[in-house]
This record gives structure tokens, C-alpha cells and sequence, in this order.
């Protein structure tokens, strides 16, 4: 078997984990999931999840990872637990499952940097995204988005990961905050910012009633799955991918400092991306909640074209945000992809390509009709991503224990105090807060 890689630097990790993080969870995801689901309140309610449960699971995917160095799956075995095997085939299986339509989502910013370039959206943009959003159209760009994502990972990430994230992250930030600017100067706008930031706190309400089951009711029985879903999502918990990258970190790096990086980067980024994308569809009279997956594509598509430099803008946003989908998209290929190879010596092109291939067939549905898409991300965001959240958390808090919390202090210059609170409000708080999540979901999907 091959040496096992390291991170060259401290900086690669980071990157690299933030390259994973930030993607379509933050420009396209979050806005629309905020506007669906009562704007400021989810918000509130979101970066709650993210500091209070995101970041401590993040913290215990580090730990795995670190810990074993070995794929996610693998990882379980070593740690001498192979019972738990079955949360790492979770989190492969839910990676798998997220980017068959990530993908499709992905081949629609393909035809959208196209559509910039020639005008094709300015007419009509609503009718334009119907028009790619569905059918052989989008079937075939999302064979395309799933080919670069192959040929990048078949010919070994390091080199153009690494560059493309050190790129991507600042001129993801500029352009959008140019773009924020140019929104926050636009008549109509005002409602927006009040919609995204002052969140209705009689919205915050959730009462139980047993009957014998319990039973939920009140906003936040939509609000709270939705909102945690949507951390994990977004910082790519649940699926493996900081398992596997945690895998190449050194002794001497803190955890629990680039943790901290991962999430305030990301939680930036997505409020910067809500700060564009709300304001505009209250400019162009769209309701909240009704734009749905295609809230984004639409209302930029709409902003482009109108304003002055429109095609050139609107191809470099896209492009940036293509190249931020290729990098989470290269994430989470890499973390079955590094499996098959540890385990079965398989030739990593091939297996990238065969592994490429079942996922673009299992996105077929999503990219055939969004309403698949819609069905696919439900049962991601309810079932599978508390679900396989959950094990990593069990597993930590209740199998593995102590040594979780020596393998976190590692690198790091924090109190063993910091250690023990970390691994006792995991085994508390933070369980009970993605089975309370998980309840929720399960209510909202099959009741
Ligand atoms: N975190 C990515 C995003 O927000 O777009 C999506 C993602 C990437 C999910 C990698 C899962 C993953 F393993
Ligand atoms: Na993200």
C-alpha cells in the first residue's frame, strides 16, 4: 500500500476543508432555504445550529480522522470499533446520494456562464430556467459537471485544489460583495434586508403534545430540521469529507482552531450570498418561498440582465461559483474514491470513473425534473444528514470517549478544560439536539 499524504502545510488543510465547506450549500442552498423558511428567524436559528452543534461535530470528524488516519469507513475499524463501521458507510452513502444532484444543480451554473456570455437569459429569465432546468438539457450538462468532476479527481487533486481554493474564497467574497453593494443601491431593496435580519421572534415557538406519540407543532417544527440540515450540510458533515481530509493533518496542527476558521468562513459567505440574493428577489416583486430551487438562478439571472457590464459580470459570478461547486463536488467523489483504492487496490481513474458514473445515473430523476431534485434534497436534509450526524456523535461521545478528547488537544494550546466540556456537551446537548432535529424531519416527511 502507498504512504499515507499529509498536508504540506497548515494552510492546505484549512483550505482545502474550506474549499469542501463553502459551495452551492452557501450561494444557491442557503439563500433559498432562508426565504423558504421565514428568513431572519431561520437564520437565527441556523447560526445557532452551526456553533452549537456544527462545530462541535465538526470538532469529532476531526478526531476521527486525525485520530485513524484512514478513509471514513476504515476509519470506524481502526479506531477498533467495527460495529460503528456502519456510521461511516452512512456518511459515504449520504455523500453519494447529495452529489447526484448537486451535480445537476452544478450543471445548471455550467449552462448559466454560457447563458451570460451570449444574453440567452436576458428576455426571459424565468422561462430561460424552466427551459434548462428540466429534460435532456440538463441531463446533459449534468453528465458534464460529473465528467470535470472526474477528470479532476482521476488525475489526483493536490496541485489544482489547492490553487483553485486559494483563488476561490477571495474573489468569492469580493465579487459577492460587490454585488451586495450594487443590490443594497436598488429601489425595493429595503424589505429585503428586514425579511433576512430581523428575525419575528413569536416565530421561535415549538410545543409537544403526546398523544401517546409525541407529536410537534409551531414554526419552528419546519424551521429547526431545515436550519441544523442546512449546517451540516453546508459544512460537509455527515458525509465523510472532513473525516478523510482530517486524515492527512499532523499532530501539531489545532483542530479546534481551524474548526473555528471552517465555520465563520463559511457562515460568512452564506449570509454575504443572503444579502445579495434576498434583497434582489423583493426588488423584482418575487414572494419569499415561492422561487424555490430556481430563486437563484432566476433573480441574478434577472439582475444581470440589467445591469451595465450584465454578461460580464454575470459569467465571472458564475464561474466563481462553478469553481466553488467543483471543489465541494471533488470532496465528496475523493471520499468513496480514497476508499476503494486503500481497500481494494483499485486503479484510482477507473474507480473515479465507475464511482462518477453511478452517481450521474442517480441523478438522472433530479436533473430529468426538479421536483425529484426537491425529493432528493428533502430526504438528504430530514433522514440522512441528522441521521448520519447523529452516529458520528454517538460514536464519539458514548464508544470512544476519553481519547477523543487527548486526540483534540493534540497541536493545541487549550485547556484540557475545553476538552472535557467539548466531549460532555457532545454526549449531552448536541445529541439531544439532532434527535430532536430528526424527530422533526421524520414528522415533517412521513406524517
Ligand atoms: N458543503 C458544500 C456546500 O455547502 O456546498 C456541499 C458539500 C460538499 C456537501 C462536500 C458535502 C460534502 F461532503
Ligand atoms: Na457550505
Amino acid at each position: 500500500m502507498s504512504q499515507r499524504e499529509t498536508w504540506a502545510t497548515r494552510a492546505g488543510f484549512i483550505l482545502a476543508a474550506v474549499g469542501s465547506a463553502v459551495g452551492l450549500g452557501n450561494i444557491w442552498q442557503f439563500p433559498f432555504k432562508t426565504s423558504e423558511y421565514g428568513g431572519a428567524t431561520f437564520l437565527v436559528v441556523y447560526l445557532v445550529a452551526a456553533v452549537g452543534i456544527g462545530l462541535p461535530a465538526m470538532l469529532a470528524e476531526f478526531v476521527i480522522g486525525r485520530k485513524s488516519n484512514l478513509n471514513a469507513i476504515g476509519a470506524f475499524e481502526k479506531l477498533n470499533h467495527r460495529n460503528w463501521k456502519w456510521v461511516g458507510i452512512l456518511g459515504v452513502g449520504t455523500g453519494f446520494w447529495i452529489l447526484s444532484y448537486y451535480s445537476v444543480v452544478g450543471g445548471w451554473v455550467l449552462r448559466y456562464i454560457g447563458g451570460s456570455v451570449t444574453g440567452a437569459y436576458f428576455a426571459d429569465p424565468a422561462a430561460y430556467f424552466g427551459q434548462v432546468s428540466a429534460g435532456l438539457d440538463a441531463l446533459a450538462l449534468h453528465a458534464l459537471f460529473m465528467i470535470f468532476v472526474v477528470a479532476i479527481v482521476a488525475s489526483g487533486v493536490e496541485d489544482g485544489i489547492e490553487k483553485a481554493t486559494k483563488l476561490m474564497v477571495p474573489s468569492i467574497v469580493v465579487i459577492l460583495g460587490a454585488l451586495a453593494v450594487w443590490v443594497f443601491t436598488l429601489p425595493g431593496a429595503a424589505p429585503g434586508y428586514s425579511y433576512f435580519l430581523s428575525p419575528d421572534l413569536s416565530q421561535l415557538s415549538l410545543s409537544v403534545s403526546f398523544d401517546p406519540l409525541p407529536s410537534f407543532s409551531g414554526p419552528l417544527t419546519e424551521i429547526i430540521p431545515f436550519a441544523v440540515s442546512q449546517a451540516f450540510f453546508s459544512l460537509s458533515l455527515g458525509m465523510g469529507a472532513m473525516i478523510t481530509y482530517a486524515s492527512y493533518v499532523g499532530e501539531d496542527q489545532s483542530l479546534f482552531g481551524d474548526s473555528v476558521t471552517v465555520v465563520v468562513l463559511n457562515s460568512a459567505v452564506g449570509i454575504l450570498a443572503g444579502l445579495v440574493v434576498i434583497p434582489l428577489l423583493f426588488v423584482q416583486g418575487i414572494e419569499p418561498g415561492s422561487g424555490g430551487a430556481g430563486a437563484l438562478f432566476v433573480s441574478l439571472a434577472t439582475a444581470f440582465a440589467e445591469l451595465p457590464a450584465g454578461r460580464v459580470v454575470g459569467a465571472v459570478f458564475f464561474a466563481v461559483v462553478l469553481i466553488a461547486a467543483l471543489s465541494s463536488a471533488i470532496s465528496l467523489l475523493e471520499v468513496v474514491v480514497s476508499y476503494a483504492v486503500d481497500n481494494y487496490g483499485a486503479r484510482r481513474p477507473q474507480v473515479a470513473a465507475a464511482l462518477g458514473g453511478l452517481i450521474f445515473l442517480l441523478g438522472i430523476p433530479s436533473a430529468w425534473d426538479t421536483a425529484w431534485l426537491t425529493w432528493f434534497d428533502n430526504l438528504a436534509y430530514q433522514l440522512l444528514l441528522p441521521l448520519s450526524v447523529l452516529g458520528v456523535l454517538l460514536f464519539i461521545g458514548w464508544v470512544y470517549g476519553r481519547p477523543a478528547v487527548d486526540e483534540l488537544l493534540n497541536g493545541s494550546s487549550l485547556g484540557g478544560g475545553v476538552g472535557a466540556t467539548w466531549l460532555w456537551l457532545v454526549r449531552t446537548v448536541v445529541v439531544l439536539g439532532v434527535l430532536l432535529t430528526l424527530a422533526l424531519g421524520v414528522q415533517t416527511l412521513f406524517f
